[in-house]
């Protein structure tokens, strides 16, 4: 009430002010324009009479002025004439003007007496008995003597009325403004913020109704945007603390974030974590006028994220959106997340060049397609290797200038595009403890022999303390490949690598999601799907089928996606019973477009779906629908949450995030998995469905195994799953990648020196 009083005062007085000034000027301009069509009136009328007054004042007669100066009685606004002589004298006036003059102006009126001097029209405004009035005096002359003046007087009371007219329309238009300004507030305004309001004080209270979204006031659409990240904020910490207490109490070593961030500051102690990859956590982009931000499809993103933002650590990575560099200060650094900044993001440029040879040339015609069993032929170029070395010194260079003032720092090298920087590292500082983490698969040493610089690479990831791999496999790969390739000694006991002194440990950590199965790294748009949104996604199907089969990719010829296609268009041969009953749901992210077998990829993924949709559409209903667009973490939800059978049927695969965000997302315990044995995740996995994603008949019977099953054993597998996914979920990735790393020793040689070197020397950067 107070603020509507308050509120009401100051629109009536804000109004009023401003409608006083408009209305003083405009009466102010329409006095003026009066007064201006008065004086024209008197000189017209005085002009016309001016020869007749001249006569008679030349007649000498009295009764010649007098009879002209009677003509103008009873006038409304014009009050009448008077003659006057050279004198000043009043000769003749209309009758009863003369009581409607002051005494002064019965004489010799100012302007008459001027008028006759000076031989000039001569006006003036006047009060005549407390009447306003006009008067105009025109000389009189005859042959160049002057005779007098003619002087015609107007009533101007009828002036003053305009100002008075625009008062009271100032005063009716403000109280309506007012008036109708206070009602709409009320209406659009009032009402939201008691809603909003209200649900405020709902959340605060831990009302679980508050906890999602908060009421959808299209007005306030900064506000209320606000108000959501500040509820998943609050909703995050209170889960999180609830986790804590509930582990705590059950003495549970289940990895948090928040143990995860005790955990670093211990392990850490006192300096600072770096990790560095090629592909950013946040990209900004100019949408018009507005900047806005996305996470890029990314696995290694989606695991990284979380441990940087307990860490408050340095991000290093390349700059992608188009408003990257806008956002960043002159150092490429910027705070992120956008929306709740916890770490720093050091973006480094590379020209078109660098991209082209670096990251579409070595990185992914050499080192994807030679460390993924997916039969596409690596290329390897010389020039594309320059370029490799050239971008993996510049962010050699990038890390360096940041850990410059921290003793001690950790370093997590990121991936198969920067396998030198870890010997680049450690030969400038020999202080950091650093780890590479190789997020795809690793080959066994025949196939990884192929690459021409086979040595180079693995002397530079060599330059780490710490290798890491998915699993176990990859490791045992690894190690044979350096065996084989380079000289050193292999501890196949400890799993480590000795080599110019230096030992390098070499681990499976296999990666993960954030889960922990309570809602902890949650976003609200984890809450259950909304009708809205399902009904969203219902109208992309053209319908609601009885069964959803969903798979979710990079669109990578490792993904095995027209497999996945023929192995449901193969269930509608075996089981024509799911014909207009089933609907397989592709979301592809385009990716590495600049790649000519991605862009065949993309054709091929197009193409097959067409032809089976051609096959068996039938009315709305198309057995594949292919979504061929980027969708944000929140957009796939509902589908994970809707989908009855997510199919990840890779050809190779590090270890597959998609199974685990799928069952992350189960908090129903419904769904069913069919994973490739391919995939790091079927080791970990063993109650998804696991097949042979070359087996197209295998792939038909999991689909129709999955959509079978009793659901008692469904939800069992389900709940098996998400165990193990909240078991080892990324903190836990996060806790042993960053506890290993810090077991290391720094300073002095490795126990065992007995090997020298007896390979040639591996240039150094
Ligand atoms: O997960 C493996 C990986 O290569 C990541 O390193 C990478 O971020 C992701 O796939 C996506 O690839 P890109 O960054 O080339 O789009």
């Amino acid at each position: 009430m107070h603020l509507s009083r308050r509120l009401m005062l100051s629109l009536f007085g804000g109004v009023a002010v401003v409608s006083m000034v408009f209305t003083l000027y405009q009466a102010a301009a329409e006095m003026h324009a009066m007064r201006a069509e008065v004086e024209r009136q008197a000189l017209v009328l005085a002009e016309s009479q001016q020869k007749a007054a001249e006569l008679a004042l030349e007649d000498g007669s009295g009764g010649g002025p007098q009879a002209l100066a009677s003509q103008f009685q009873n006038h409304e606004q014009m009050a009448g004439i008077a003659i006057y002589g050279a004198n000043g004298q009043p000769l003749a006036m209309t009758p009863g003007l003369a009581s409607r003059l002051e005494s002064g102006v019965v004489g010799t009126p100012p302007a008459v007496a001027r008028a006759v001097r000076e031989g000039r029209v001569r006006g003036e405004f006047f009060r005549g008995r407390g009447v306003p009035m006009h008067i105009l005096a025109l000389p009189l002359s005859a042959d160049g003597r002057r005779l007098g003046s003619i002087a015609v007087f107007h009533n101007v009371a009828f002036i003053a009325a305009p100002v008075l007219r625009h008062a009271l329309t100032s005063v009716i238009q403000t109280l309506l403004i007012v008036g109708m300004t206070l009602l709409i507030v009320r209406w659009s305004l009032g009402k939201p913020l008691r809603h909003m309001a209200q649900w405020l004080h709902d959340l605060r209270i831990g009302d679980a109704s508050a906890s999602g979204q908060p009421p959808q006031e299209e007005i306030f659409p900064p506000l209320a945007r606000e108000m959501k990240s500040l509820a998943t904020s609050l909703h995050v910490a209170r889960a999180a603390a609830e986790e804590e207490a509930r582990l705590r109490n059950a003495a549970s070593s289940q990895w948090t974030a928040e143990r995860l961030r005790i955990a670093m500051q211990g392990k850490l102690n006192g300096s600072r974590l770096f990790a560095v990859s090629n592909r950013e956590p946040y990209e900004h982009s100019r949408k018009g006028d507005r900047l806005a931000w996305s996470v890029p499809p990314s696995g290694l993103v989606t695991a990284l994220e979380p441990v940087l933002r307990t860490s408050d650590g340095t991000w290093i990575a390349q700059a992608t959106g188009d408003a990257d560099k806008e956002t960043a200060d002159d150092f490429g650094r910027v705070r992120v997340p956008p929306d709740h900044p916890q770490y720093t993001l050091r973006r480094v440029w590379l020209s078109k060049e660098e991209q082209a040879g670096f990251y579409f040339g070595f990185a992914n015609e050499g080192i994807w397609p030679l460390c993924h069993m997916a039969h596409t032929r690596p290329v390897f170029r010389s020039g594309d290797w320059e370029y490799y070395r050239s971008v993996n010194r510049k962010f050699a260079a990038v890390l360096l200038d940041e850990m410059s003032a921290e003793a001690e720092p950790m370093v997590l090298v990121q991936d198969y595009h920067f396998a030198l920087l870890p010997r680049m590292i450690k030969e400038r500082r020999p202080d950091a403890r650093v780890a590479i983490f190789w997020h795809i698969p690793w080959p066994n040493a025949e196939a990884f022999g192929i690459c021409p610089w086979q040595r180079d690479l693995l002397d530079g990831m060599l330059g780490a303390d710490l290798v890491g791999f998915h699993i176990q496999a990859h490791c045992n790969n690894f190690l044979e490949t350096v065996d084989r390739a380079l000289e050193s000694r292999i501890d196949w006991e400890h799993f480590a690598v000795n080599r110019y002194d230096r030992l390098t440990t070499v681990r499976p950590f296999p990666i993960s999601v954030a889960s922990n199965g309570n809602g902890e790294g949650a976003t609200s748009a984890d809450a259950d799907a909304s009708a809205a949104e399902r009904a969203a996604l219902y109208r992309d199907l053209g319908g609601k089928p009885l069964f959803i089969g969903l798979g979710v990719d990079r669109l990578d010829y490792t993904k095995g996606i027209p497999e996945r296609l023929r192995g449901v268009e193969r269930l509608f041969d075996l089981y024509p019973g799911y014909r207009e009953k089933f609907t397989f749901v592709q979301i592809g992210a385009p990716s590495r477009t600049h790649i000519r077998r991605y862009r065949d990829l993309i054709s091929e993924v197009e193409d097959e779906a067409e032809r089976i949709n051609r096959r068996f559409r039938a009315g709305a209903w198309r057995p594949i629908v292919c979504l061929n667009r980027h969708h944000s973490h929140a957009e796939i939800q509902p589908y994970y949450r809707e989908a009855d059978a997510c199919l990840v049927t890779s050809l190779d695969d590090g270890m597959n995030l998609v199974a685990k965000e799928y069952i992350a997302a189960r908090r129903d315990g419904q769904g069913a998995l069919i994973l490739s044995r391919f995939t790091g995740a079927s080791h970990e996995l063993a109650d998804a469905l696991i097949v042979n994603p070359y087996d197209t008949d295998e792939l038909a019977q999991a689909i129709h195994t999955a959509l079978t099953m009793a659901p008692a054993e469904r939800n069992a597998r389900m709940q098996r799953m998400r165990a193990v996914v909240q078991e080892n979920n990324v903190y836990r990735w996060a806790g042993n990648l960053i506890g290993e790393l810090a077991t290391v020793r720094l300073a002095g040689p490795t126990q065992d020196t007995r090997h020298s070197r007896r390979d040639a020397p591996v240039p150094t950067w």
